[in-house]
């Protein structure tokens, strides 16, 4: 990157001291790399100054993560920092729609109120750890939006907390929770980063999906999302997370007799998922 006159911008030792080793390689290749492009592209003045308006603004909004999720950074740190041994359940990103603590709720565990309107849904299955045993303490936290692509902190007709929801597994690591199906959504797409998607072409969409973080002590804690099979939106997502491993499908159930097996009197969906964790080595 340097040339034979000139001091790099990030030397490997300052005024005696030798710069954290890392940080030194991350910055030097990633500089090395935005110089390169500067050089080959031929970047101009008026290109710059629109590139710093739009991360100044980008800040300004607080949008450096949606950022970082369009442009697919995310996901790729996410693969870096959680590696599973093969057997684990796959993760995937947090996104900016968590809210910590909700709700303890216990069985039977709903995500909201009888009268949500969508497609009734009960996910179920069972929660292990990679070497097969079962594990009964294990706590799942799932946040997911309603049937009209919004999460309750974005929508004053939703109540606090709703689609928001904590819940131990029980005695034989097995869980269920009822909810409603659901649908693909909009990422936040009128600030900076929807300008951005729309400047290169691209669509703000999620295919439909659940957040869980499932949890156990012991074991390395997860995070991850279960998408629905079917979403027109699965193969193309605006953040680039879907893993085939995480889409499920839905059974659809109208026969009177499974509607009297659970006492409802609409149909409903059921989807079954099992996790598993890694015990800490
Ligand atoms: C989400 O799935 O909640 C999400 C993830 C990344 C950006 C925006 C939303
Ligand atoms: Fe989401």
């Amino acid at each position: 990157m340097t040339t034979a006159n000139q001091a790099s911008p990030v030397p490997a030792a300052a005024a005696g001291r030798a710069v954290d080793p890392r940080l030194h390689a991350v910055v030097e290749r990633i500089l090395g790399d935005l110089h390169a492009a500067v050089r080959d592209l031929e970047i101009t003045e008026p290109e710059l100054r629109a590139a710093l308006g739009f991360l100044t603004e980008v800040g300004t909004v607080r949008e450096w993560q949606l950022l970082s999720d369009v442009v697919g950074i995310s996901v790729a740190v996410d693969a870096n920092t959680h590696r599973p041994n093969g057997q684990a359940t796959a993760s995937n990103v947090e996104g900016p729609f968590y809210r910590p603590d909700a709700p303890l709720a216990s069985p039977p565990v709903t995500l909201c109120g009888d009268d949500e309107p969508g497609e009734m849904l009960f996910v179920s299955g069972r929660v292990r750890s990679t070497a097969g045993e079962p594990l009964p303490a294990a706590l799942l936290d799932v946040w997911q939006t309603n049937q009209r692509g919004l999460y309750e902190h974005e929508d004053p007709s939703q109540p606090d907390w709703n689609l928001r929801r904590r819940f131990h597994a029980g005695g034989d690591g097995r869980y269920e929770f009822r909810t409603v199906a659901p649908t693909a959504y909009q990422i936040p797409h009128a600030g900076p980063v929807g300008r951005f998607l729309a400047a290169v072409g691209r669509h703000p969409w999620r295919p439909a999906h659940l957040h869980l973080k499932v949890s156990a002590p012991g074991h390395r804690p997860l995070t991850t999302m279960l998408y629905l099979d079917g979403d027109p939106w699965l193969h193309d997502d605006a953040i680039f997370s879907v893993k085939p491993e995480l889409v499920v499908a839905l059974q659809r159930h109208e026969r009177p007799e499974d509607l009297a097996a659970r006492d409802l009197d609409r149909p409903f969906a059921t989807a079954a998922y099992d996790f598993a964790l890694e015990p800490f080595s």
